[in-house]
């Protein structure tokens, strides 16, 4: 049994923020940020929240995949910047597109919540207790980024991106997934938190903390180790993937996966020097630029892979 994409959707922050605008509040320099990440310019949003992005994305990933949202049996969110402890914003996008049929909830994952999610809805469909499910990777992170810190700062951007699938022909799917609660500390952002009227403490923000190069290194080694499991798995050859789509999270990470697997770098493409790194968001903004600018053609087999906090990890090779 495998699961096929019918349909993509994404939606970026409203406003262009370029290398040079951060440098007028922090200490930076395109230079250093394009040198170290590959990005150059990233969108925020100034209105829209994480679930009014995720609801834009998928209304326009039901109307590219002919979907009427009352068709839609289950949605799923990954987001670590949902707007409520509940409402969860998985029912918040159900209510504003009107999928009155979909239950819903939102998966947290950081920037691998939207291959987990993929992997939850491929089970769901596998176990044949939904047909047609819409999947959304979406965030805002710049209301969790510590402006004042060069080191994080720079590196995010604001969006969301959906799919709607369901249930296809053939057997080409693989999944693997991993996690290694004992190295959370690396990358990190605590809940709003407070004590109770016992503590006497009043709430606290959280706030995005990284040990880049822990992150970087285990980047660099979970994803082709995955990679190569799921093919494995498959009995899928490297020659048969058209592209591997990853988390777009730094330029010189995707370069090095592509090194570490032999791969040329004409399979990895790349949007981050755009958007920046939105999270659980990353793979299917670029995953629908890829649909819309007719660079996927049916039959391809695509690799997706993504890594975070957590830490987590995982990837999934499917048919388009
Ligand atoms: N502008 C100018 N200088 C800076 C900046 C900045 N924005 N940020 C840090 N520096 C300085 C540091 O202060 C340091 O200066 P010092 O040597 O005088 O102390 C120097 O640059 C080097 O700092 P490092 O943190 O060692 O820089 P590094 O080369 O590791 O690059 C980066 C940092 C880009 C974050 C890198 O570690 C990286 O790519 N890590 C991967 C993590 C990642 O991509 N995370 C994304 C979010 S997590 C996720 O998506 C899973």
């Amino acid at each position: 049994m495998t699961m096929k994409i019918i349909g993509t959707g994404s939606c970026l922050g409203d406003r262009l923020v370029t290398n040079q605008d951060l440098a007028q509040i922090v200490e930076t320099s395109d230079e250093w940020i394009s040198s170290r990440t590959g990005i150059k310019g990233r969108r925020l949003t100034t209105g829209p929240g994480t679930s009014e992005m995720a609801a834009e994305a998928a209304r326009r990933a039901c109307e590219d995949g002919g979907v009427r949202p009352e068709e839609l049996d289950l949605i799923l969110l990954a987001t670590s910047t949902p707007e409520n402890h509940f409402p969860n914003g998985a029912c918040e996008v159900q209510a504003a597109i009107g999928a009155v049929n979909a239950a819903a909830f939102d998966i947290s994952a950081a920037c691998t919540g939207f291959v987990f999610a993929m992997q939850t809805a491929y089970s769901f469909i596998a176990a044949g207790i939904f047909q047609k499910i819409l999947v959304i990777g979406a965030d805002d992170l710049s209301k969790i980024t510590d402006w004042t810190d060069r080191k994080t700062c720079i590196l995010f951007g604001d969006g969301a991106g959906a799919v709607v699938v369901e249930k296809g022909e053939g057997d080409t799917f693989g999944q693997i997934m991993g996690s290694d609660g004992s190295r959370g500390h690396v990358l990190t952002c605590k809940a709003r938190s407070g004590g109770n009227f016992l503590t006497g403490k009043g709430p606290e923000m959280g706030y995005i903390h990284m040990d880049g190069q822990e992150v970087f290194k285990f980047a660099v080694k979970k994803v082709p180790e995955c990679v190569e499991q799921v093919l494995k798995r498959q009995q899928v050859q490297k020659e048969d993937i058209r592209y591997y789509i990853l988390h777009q999270a730094n330029e010189r990470i995707i370069d090095a996966v592509a090194k570490r697997l032999k791969e040329p770098m004409e399979k990895f493409p790349m949007d981050i020097q755009d958007h920046g790194n939105t999270s659980a968001a990353s793979i299917p903004i670029l995953l629908d630029e890829l649909n819309r600018h007719g660079r996927l053609a049916s039959g391809d087999k695509l690799i997706m892979a993504g890594f975070g906090g957590g830490l987590t990890w995982g990837a999934l090779l499917m048919e388009w």
